[in-house]
């Protein structure tokens, strides 16, 4: 006997008013599909086989290794697209098969987990979850008699005294596997839709041996995503819950309602995250680092005690103790010292910053290696295109490059070397050495005074 997940996909989406397929929106970084089918998984099942129809191969390619995919083609409702599930999976007699739908990013490994217990002590063909919503229009409401479930009615086709029921079917149920597969070969699709729906099979197995519940947790936990609006409405009660628990964990959180933290983002204890930061993808912030307010980090990792705001960081690396900001942009390839700092209006590429090394004000420094102790002075910058190719910067140790050079690249500044203000280098600068290039200032006396007389002479 095996414990076997359909995860229904192929759905429109057709309230979300968009061309793409609705289960592929993210919430906090993560397709709505891949939640549900992580969490499947998760919950202990021994195989995943998700629907899917409308761009079902945009789907198909994000979903993980191993999973099983059905096409259902076209959609002709939950039932339809369960039977299509069948078709893929083969004999499910003996098996239990736990639906789930692919929109409901918040459901928990812990409540599907339940369910299946649940399911697996009640003896009954079909466990469904349900839960109580103040306000339960448009799902389908379970109806009991005697306490025993009977059906779940849509709300389009319930009647009055129905939609005042409070209890709902959130398309989350475990079955056993023959009992499923009959069933649906008897569902029809005389309803307001002309869908074959899954809630009539359940109606029918009802009335066959009976069907259990198992009242679900919170509302918000089976809240799906039909819409942009509760696209939005879920992103808020998921990043609630992931800072949630990262602030569990001994992490800072200045206003968790404008931090926009990845599930895939790592917060070390004793970081602390000010307002309006964006950390995303695969990136990281160690211990005692601050962040924020006004970060946007994607792909990078915060060293431990690293200082960084208002700045946005694409697959750089800020090493312990370094600063950044405010105002730098850290494109991919950055790669800070400890200790290194990134000042006001700076931007970065392809550079390896050395332990202590500073680039405080409006630069803009790529294709470079700048080795440890030096400070590139104010204003200057990597000459690295020359309209056609991309050439290399390489600075020494304890570099003085002076405020608004052009390092012409391909250029090297030995260690300990300076360069004069202003100067546009072409050629390498020896370790130890001053290298100027400007032409000599020249003095004019007593201009001020020449050019007034002659404005009077012209009548300036
Ligand atoms: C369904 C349930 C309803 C429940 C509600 C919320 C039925 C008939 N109704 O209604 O009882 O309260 O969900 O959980 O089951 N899908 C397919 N193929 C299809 C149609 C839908 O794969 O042909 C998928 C969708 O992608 C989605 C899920 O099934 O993930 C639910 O579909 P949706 O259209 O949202 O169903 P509701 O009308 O909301
Ligand atoms: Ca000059």
């Amino acid at each position: 006997m095996s414990v076997r997940a359909v995860v229904l996909a192929a759905g429109r989406g057709t309230r979300m008013r968009s061309d793409r397929p609705k289960v592929l929106f993210e919430v906090a970084g993560r397709p709505l599909v891949v939640w549900v089918v992580d969490a499947v998984i998760a919950a202990g099942v021994d195989d995943v086989t998700v629907v899917v129809g409308h761009g079902g191969e945009a789907v198909a390619e994000i979903l993980p290794e191993g999973v099983g995919i059905a096409v259902q083609e076209p959609q002709l409702g939950t039932g339809h697209a369960v039977m299509a599930a069948l078709d893929h999976m083969g004999d499910v007699a003996g098996d239990t098969v736990l639906v789930v739908p692919g929109d409901t990013p918040l459901l928990r490994p812990d409540t599907l987990a339940a369910l299946l217990e649940a399911h697996s002590g009640s003896g009954s063909a079909a466990t469904l979850l349900t839960v109580t919503m103040p306000d339960p229009t448009g799902y389908g409401r379970v109806v009991r008699r005697r306490d025993r479930v009977e059906a779940i009615v849509e709300e389009r086709d319930a009647s009055p005294e129905q939609r005042r029921i409070g209890e709902v079917a959130v398309s989350t149920y475990a079955f056993e596997g023959a009992a499923l597969a009959g069933a649906l070969r008897e569902v029809g699709s005389e309803n307001t839709q002309g869908e074959y729906y899954l809630t009539d099979a359940v109606g029918l197995i009802a009335g066959r041996g009976g069907v259990a519940a198992m009242a679900g947790p919170d509302p918000d936990e089976v809240s799906g995503v039909n819409s942009m609006e509760q696209l939005a409405g879920v992103s808020a009660l998921m990043r609630r819950r992931i800072l949630g628990r990262w602030m569990d964990q001994g992490v800072w959180v200045q206003d968790p309602a404008r931090c926009y933290v990845d599930a895939s983002v790592v917060l070390e204890p004793d970081s602390r995250i000010y307002a309006d930061v964006h950390l995303e993808g695969r990136t990281t912030v160690g211990a005692g680092a601050v962040v924020g307010p006004g970060v946007h980090a994607a792909d990078s990792v915060i060293g431990p005690g690293a200082r960084v705001w208002y700045s946005v960081l694409r697959s750089a690396e800020v090493g312990e103790g370094a600063e950044v900001g405010p105002f730098a942009s850290l494109r991919p390839g950055t790669v800070m010292g400890p200790g290194s700092k990134v000042g006001s209006f700076v931007e970065t590429k392809a550079v390896a910053l050395g332990a202590g090394s500073k680039i405080p004000h409006l630069s803009y420094i790529g294709d470079a290696a700048i080795g440890e102790q030096s400070n590139i002075g104010a204003g200057s910058i990597t000459c690295n295109y020359d309209g056609y190719q991309k050439h290399r910067t390489v600075i020494g140790d304890r570099v003085r490059i002076g405020s608004d050079t052009m390092l012409v690249a391909p250029v090297e500044v030995g260690d300990d070397g300076w360069t004069g203000a202003g100067s546009v280098i072409t050629r390498d600068v020896a370790p130890g050495s001053l290298a100027v290039e400007r032409s000599p200032q020249r003095e004019v006396p007593g201009y001020a005074a020449r050019r007034a007389r002659k404005a009077e002479r012209e009548g300036e």
